[in-house]
């Protein structure tokens, strides 16, 4: 059997005012349309069926979530965690209470933040990356080419024996998120691929990676999620999550696992990680600026403007963001569109 879990439990900080703890980037619509999270089920939903698709999220998300993904698939697909402990504890949280569930199955961990056009490439790199898990029983990500020096992402050195043409490779090295100066080496050398956050495998593949290299976490998760009943609620589960460190999967077990397979995914992708790469989902107008809502500008270019509410108006404007929600406005030259994370952690201090 084959299923997959969206991980939606992030909260996209360098969306912010349009992402909110309360509303997390992928509940913001795009395209004028559906957000991200509903975009991400849609497009998994033709490669397996709604009822074998899954959310594990944080349980403050729990009511957003319910109504956001409404109909599309089953409240008992659900799976709330009692806090936030990043990625490693998500994935040992889902792949334990599928495992409990239905014993064993491939399964498919993908992030609620990609944002994805070509729909007919993502389900076939999926169904690449289910296939080579079956084969190999190893796991298995989906690499994505890189087109510029990022920061903000994982890279996957490929096996460079192999042709150009070759889908399927065996990963030599993971480097989560590198320094600048080792990300610009690693684009310019072309033996690496971005990882787009996909990661495949079985059910004991997966727990068996989490319990050889996070230890504490398999013990501490497995043992709640076995010993958990009607009459103690969750309290197990709770003190599962207090003891364990917060770690993504990615630092925590692809940087040291070896043997694993890198699927080159051919469809379009960007993680929306800034305002900047939201915009793209905005209209273009005439002068280079992206908007969405109500604007008006005189000798304005190159700009993203959104409003959700009131009309902006801007004039003799060059390269600039500005976002108005209901509670707050945010204006920034467009190249500093990553260091929103920076007023977060201001804003966190001031309460
Ligand atoms: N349930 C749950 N619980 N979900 C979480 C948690 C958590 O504690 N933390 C993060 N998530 C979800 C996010 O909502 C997102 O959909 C996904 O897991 C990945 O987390 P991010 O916080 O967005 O990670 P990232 O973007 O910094 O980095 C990851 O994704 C990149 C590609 O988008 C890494 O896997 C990188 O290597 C990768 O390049
Ligand atoms: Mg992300």
């Amino acid at each position: 059997e084959r299923f997959v879990v969206i991980m939606s439990g992030g909260s996209g900080t360098r969306l912010w005012p349009i992402s909110r703890e309360v509303r997390p980037k992928q509940f913001i619509s795009v395209d004028d349309g559906s957000c991200m999270l509903v975009q991400t089920i849609e497009r998994l939903c033709e490669t397996v069926p709604a009822d074998h698709c899954f959310i594990v999220t944080d349980k403050r998300l729990k009511n957003i979530t319910l109504s956001t993904v409404k109909k599309l698939i089953p409240r008992k697909n659900i799976i709330l965690e009692p806090q936030k402990k990043n990625t490693a504890a998500c994935i040992e949280y889902a792949a334990v209470t599928l495992k409990k569930r239905f014993g064993e199955g491939l399964v498919c961990f993908v992030p609620a933040d990609g944002y994805v056009t070509d729909r007919k490439g993502y389900k076939e790199a999926i169904e690449m990356a289910y296939d080579t898990a079956d084969k190999t029983k190893s796991l298995v990500v989906v690499g994505i080419t890189p087109t510029y020096p990022a920061t903000g992402y994982g890279y996957i050195q490929i096996d460079t024996e192999r042709g150009d043409d070759e889908r399927v490779m065996t990963v030599q090295r993971f480097i989560e998120k590198p320094d600048i100066e080792t990300a610009k080496k690693f684009f310019e050398s072309g033996e690496f691929l971005w990882n787009g956050g996909i990661l495949v495998g079985s059910l004991d593949a997966i727990i068996g990676s989490i319990r050889r290299f996070l230890p504490e976490h398999d013990r501490n998760i497995s043992w709640a999620v076995d010993n958990s009943s009607r009459s103690n609620g969750n309290r197990y589960l709770d003190e599962a999550y207090n003891k364990i460190p917060n770690i993504s999967f990615d630092n925590g077990v692809l940087e040291k696992i070896d043997c694993i397979y890198v699927i080159k995914g051919l469809f379009d992708w960007d993680d929306i990680g800034s305002l900047d790469s939201l915009s793209k989902t905005f209209k273009t107008d005439g002068n280079g600026n992206k908007t969405k809502g109500k604007h008006l500008g005189v000798d304005t270019g190159n700009s993203i403007i959104f409003s959700d509410g009131a009309l902006v108006t801007t004039v003799g404007v060059d390269n600039l963001i500005v976002a108005n929600t209901k509670d707050a406005i945010i204006v920034c030259p467009r190249e500093r569109a990553q260091d929103v994370k920076g007023l977060v952690e201001l804003l966190k201090q001031n309460g």
